[in-house]
């Protein structure tokens, strides 16, 4: 990439240096798991949407700027029509200024996709797979299917892509699930990252009645599998264990019961084009709107605005009754 501007790594208010960008290219998704969606979402309307050609300059320019590692997500992002696009755009620069190119998906169109997301070269995707039990699938979904996902996963490996499955801990729907989803993630050479549910935007019912703490369920398998902590941290909210001295990887996302934010390096670029430098705040900085209003000196500035005042930590609680930490739901910031 030709760069005649002067370029100043990205450094938010408390030295953290941002080296990760994860980029919401839809809020739609094919499926509404109960934690993340209520039944009758209202998805953005058409107009709100970013191009993708803003999404790429925007991405393209933290890239510049010091960004090694770029997640496309979502909502589901495989169902975003030119989203193939993106991420071959994107790809171009894997090997170069970036270190790697990943997606998080739900898997239900990984059958078509698989080999064009390979070509691009992302060489691993995290899959979105609470349960492998297909009627509760079908009841955590709302009406997902569960072999699909299961044949898309089986694509995915055929394609050469490493998978990591994503299971969201939901107490009384699949906790007694989490050994034998192990032993499956174990046998079929994937790695697992188990989440607590955080609180973010309005569902039809309460998360506390599903909150499992990982603290337990991490007591519960030191019982069945020899867990070997691997101190390298990613800079993200994850705690990986290497499994019985296997290849699979076990990572423990516990944003309740545990703070990851002093190593943070992530900022979140949403499908409306503004930048959110925390899971946890409302803070954002509308991205697209200076890219439009002052091309990328003003989009340049607008990011240096948004770092410094990128919080220390979020401050999500678990409570009864309490509205979600912030309003908008992970389909709109990117998981
Ligand atoms: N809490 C925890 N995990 C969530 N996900 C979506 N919404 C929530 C929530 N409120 C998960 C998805 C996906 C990952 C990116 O985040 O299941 O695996
Ligand atoms: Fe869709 Fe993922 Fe949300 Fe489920 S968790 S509704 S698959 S975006």
């Amino acid at each position: 990439m030709t760069e005649n501007r002067t370029v100043r790594p990205l450094i938010d208010g408390f030295g953290r240096t941002i080296r990760y960008l994860r980029v919401s290219v839809t809020d739609r998704c094919d499926l509404r798991c109960r934690y993340c969606m209520a039944e009758h979402m209202t998805f953005l309307p058409r107009d709100r949407i970013a191009t993708l050609e803003e999404l790429a300059v925007i991405t393209e320019r933290f890239i510049a700027r010091g960004v090694r590692k770029v997640r496309l997500s979502g909502g589901e992002p495989l169902v975003r029509r030119d989203v193939m696009m993106l991420a071959q755009r994107i790809g171009r620069h894997v090997g170069g200024a970036l270190d790697e190119l990943t997606m998080t998906t739900n898997g239900t169109r990984l059958r078509q996709y698989a080999p064009e997301l390979a070509a691009a070269g992302i060489r691993r995707l995290n899959v979105s797979m609470d349960t492998r039990d297909p009627a509760r699938f079908r009841f955590v979904t709302r009406h997902g299917d569960v072999a699909q996902v299961l044949d898309g996963i089986a694509a995915a490996r055929d394609a050469g892509l490493a998978v990591k499955i994503n299971m969201v801990a939901l107490k009384g729907i699949n906790d007694d699930e989490i050994a034998s989803m192990l032993d499956w993630c174990i046998a079929e050479g994937h790695d697992l990252t188990l989440i607590e549910t955080m609180p973010l935007g309005a569902i039809d019912e309460d998360r506390t009645d599903r909150f499992l703490p990982l603290t337990a369920v991490k007591e519960m398998l030191d019982e069945r599998f020899v867990l070997e902590r691997e101190e390298k941290g990613t800079g993200g909210p994850a705690r990986y264990w290497r499994v019985n001295g296997g290849t699979t990887r076990l990572g423990l996302i516990s944003p309740l019961t545990a703070n990851f934010c002093d190593g943070c390096n992530r900022v979140r670029l949403t499908t409306e084009g503004r930048l959110y430098t925390c899971l946890g705040h409302d803070d954002q900085r509308d991205l697209r709107q200076a890219l439009r209003d002052g091309g990328v000196d003003a989009l340049d500035a607008a990011i240096e605005d948004a770092l410094r005042t990128k919080p220390r930590r979020h401050d999500f609680r678990i409570e009864r009754d309490a509205a979600p930490a912030v309003a908008r739901h992970m389909s709109v910031t990117g998981g």
